[in-house]
């Protein structure tokens, strides 16, 4: 491992030699634990010689409910919460802010949502779908791995931010990962729950909605059928015998190939309901994905849009899900792109728990290769107001105000690691990791203060604290600018999904298209005269995206589709605004690449490397990015930049 990471950061060792006690204290117990002895090698460095007299102390305090208090008692600190998961989320925040220097004398904290979890897209052979930090930190050649110490470290890790769910499975189940649930395979997946059940993390694993025929030698896996319905009943009891502290099942039906209830006429609130029935009497979750669209799509028939597929499925549901079901939702309605609007279903949803998908791996975003701070984005949409109702309802808020039960609803993201010595690939990417984390309990946190504790964390200069703060700040921004313009998304390597290929989904079967022609570009998803899609929004942000007039630039191409001469409220034609975002984006990369070279030898040199390589192939993809983009805009419209910078004919 190499030593400047976060995750090395005596802030997370120092805390799991702490677990003895937490593990081991009662309500009755009050545990003191004296800094000298215990997490002396991290506050050495920061602590005067009075204060290394200092106690920590830990209590079971019944009255709070989720979440912790800290109380400075005179120097003194003492951490209480109701039980040993949320005393050990306290101990992690205490120890992080005590580090950081700005722990208040009370602290009293709450996660805003119930559910904070992480979706590895891991698969049996080691392989990770979409992930770019090498192999699988699970498995291996289609065996178990059995590198605990690395699992632990990867739970202690995610539990310093507060995730409390994973699912370790990819949610496209292959063959093999079928057999997960089976007898042979439970008591393995049984070593991998009890090392994440030590930082109150729960596991889930991804079903294959076709077990009763894949695994139990059925004829069908219909789920009003009586022997399927048995089937998931028995497997159940089995698997929470072997594990009675079983998260549940992620299921993706219906989707890009998988099985699920259609297939049988069924719809899902019939299929997820017969798995919640199977699990309800062990308290265990179906987390069910609303990402059921038609993959196999003409690109001559407009009249279809991918957009409307989520909310064309379930909004009908609505009400019809069993309480522990919660719909797992992509936050946009496409699929994790760098822009695009926020999925309508959110707060239209009135009696079904929610869980908003987020993407941390970068598959559309860079590849871990190229600089994307995604914490900007996340920030944008929590914050969207939804107008629900007429009244203003920020989509951060809807998770837990709409569900039936709230405790069953929150955040979920696909994971970034692999089995890299630096978790993450890039070094710089561990921040979107840990930034997922702390804005899933607290959802107020600006990327800014992420940032800046992440920053702090990881490294100790302050000129390299600065300058990675500046570079990743703006990030997001670069990385827009240099792709897909105005929210019209793909526009990447068909399947591999990094770097140009402009026309490389239009004539696809995967409902992706940009529809440029020589006049203009963009979807027309209006009522009025295209897939009707903006219908999807409460009123407000119906008329809003529905008007030319009022749809924000940065969207306009999702919503419309308009001539290369259609001028943007910032006064700009989108072909200039074309050019002038690709030139900028570009250039920003190489100014990252500027900074970042004065930071040799402030940085470990192993770290300097990892980015600085990275660096230099982000340069030539945001290169390959602009001139591509700009000639083919060129090309189309004949249009020539106002400011006749080099554009390649
Ligand atoms: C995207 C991604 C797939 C993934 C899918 C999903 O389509 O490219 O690899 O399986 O999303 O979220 O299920």
């Amino acid at each position: 491992m190499t030593d400047n990471c976060w995750l090395n950061n005596n802030v997370v060792n120092s805390v799991s030699q702490l677990q003895f006690y937490i593990k081991n204290i009662t309500k009755e117990d009050r545990v003191s634990i004296n800094i000298r002895s215990e997490i002396v090698t991290y506050f050495k460095a920061n602590l005067t010689e009075d204060e290394t007299h200092t106690d920590v102390i830990l209590g079971i305090d019944a009255a709070s409910q989720d979440g912790f208090e800290i109380l400075n008692n005179s120097g003194q600190y003492i951490i209480t919460a109701a039980n040993n998961q949320n005393l050990l989320y306290g101990l992690y925040y205490f120890c992080l802010h005590y580090h950081l220097g700005d722990l208040q004398n009370h602290e009293l904290k709450q996660p805003d949502q119930a559910i904070r979890m992480i979706d590895q897209w891991d698969n049996f052979d080691g392989s990770i779908e979409r992930g770019y930090a090498g192999e699988s930190i699970f498995y291996d050649h289609n065996e178990f791995l059995g590198n605990y110490e690395r699992i632990e470290q990867y739970a202690r890790l995610l539990a310093s931010v507060g995730i409390n769910y994973i699912a370790i499975n990819n949610v496209n189940v292959h063959k093999r990962e079928t057999f997960f649930i089976s007898d042979e395979f439970l008591p393995k997946i049984k070593q991998i729950v009890d090392v994440f059940a030590k930082f109150g993390i729960k596991v889930l694993l991804s079903i294959n909605f076709a077990s009763p025929i894949r695994l139990g030698n059925l004829k069908t896996a219909d789920p009003l059928d009586t022997e399927v319905k048995q089937w998931w009943i028995d497997r159940a009891k089995t698997i929470y015998r072997v594990i009675p502290d079983f998260g549940g099942f992620l299921v993706k039906a219906d989707s890009e190939g998988e099985p699920g209830p259609f297939a049988y006429g069924r719809n899902h609130a019939e299929g997820a309901n017969m798995l919640a029935a199977a699990l309800k009497p062990f308290n265990g979750l179906v987390i069910w994905r609303a990402f059921v669209y038609n993959s196999q799509q003409d690109w001559r028939d407009k009249s279809v849009d991918r957009a409307r597929a989520a909310f064309d499925n379930f909004i009908g549901l609505d009400g019809q899900f069993m309480d522990n079901v919660v719909l797992q939702i992509k936050f946009g309605p496409i699929d994790f792109q760098t822009r695009e609007p926020v999925q309508p279903l959110f707060g239209a949803l009135k009696h079904t728990n929610q869980i908003i998908e987020f993407q941390i791996t970068q598959e559309y975003t860079g590849h871990q290769i190229d600089l994307n701070y995604l914490l900007p984005q996340w920030h944008r949409v929590l914050h969207f107001d939804t107008f629900e109702d007429n009244k203003s309802a920020l989509l951060k808020d809807i998770p837990s105000r709409n569900s039936i039960i709230s405790a069953n609803s929150g955040f979920a993201a696909v994971s970034n690691i692999g089995r890299d010595e630096n978790w993450t690939g890039n070094q710089l990417a561990q921040s979107n990791l840990y930034g997922f984390g702390r804005i899933a309990w607290n959802n107020d946190l600006t990327p800014d203060q992420i940032l800046a504790e992440w920053t702090q964390l990881t490294f100790s200069d302050s000129e390299v604290c600065g300058k990675v703060s500046q570079i990743l700040a703006t990030s997001n921004e670069t990385y827009e600018n240099y792709t897909a313009p105005l929210g019209v998304g793909f526009m990447v390597t068909p399947h591999y999904h990094y770097g140009p290929s402009i026309n490389g989904y239009e004539y696809d079967r995967w409902g992706t298209y940009h529809y440029a022609d020589r006049n203009g570009l963009g979807v027309d998803r209006t009522l009025a005269t295209g897939t009707g899609y903006t219908r999807q929004y409460s009123n407000h942000n119906f008329e809003l995206y529905e008007n030319l007039a009022t749809c924000p630039d940065e969207l306009l191409l999702f919503f419309h589709h308009v001539s290369y001469s259609h001028v943007l409220h910032n006064g700009e034609t989108v072909i200039q605004h074309i050019y002038n975002t690709h030139f900028q984006g570009y250039e920003a990369v190489v100014q990252y690449l500027n900074m970042w070279v004065t930071l040799q030898g402030k940085v470990p040199e192993s770290v300097y490397q990892n980015v600085l390589l990275r660096l230099q192939k982000q340069v030539d993809n945001a290169k390959e990015w602009c001139d591509q983009v700009n000639t083919f805009f060129y090309r189309m419209s004949g249009v020539d930049d106002v400011q006749q910078r080099k554009i390649y004919r």
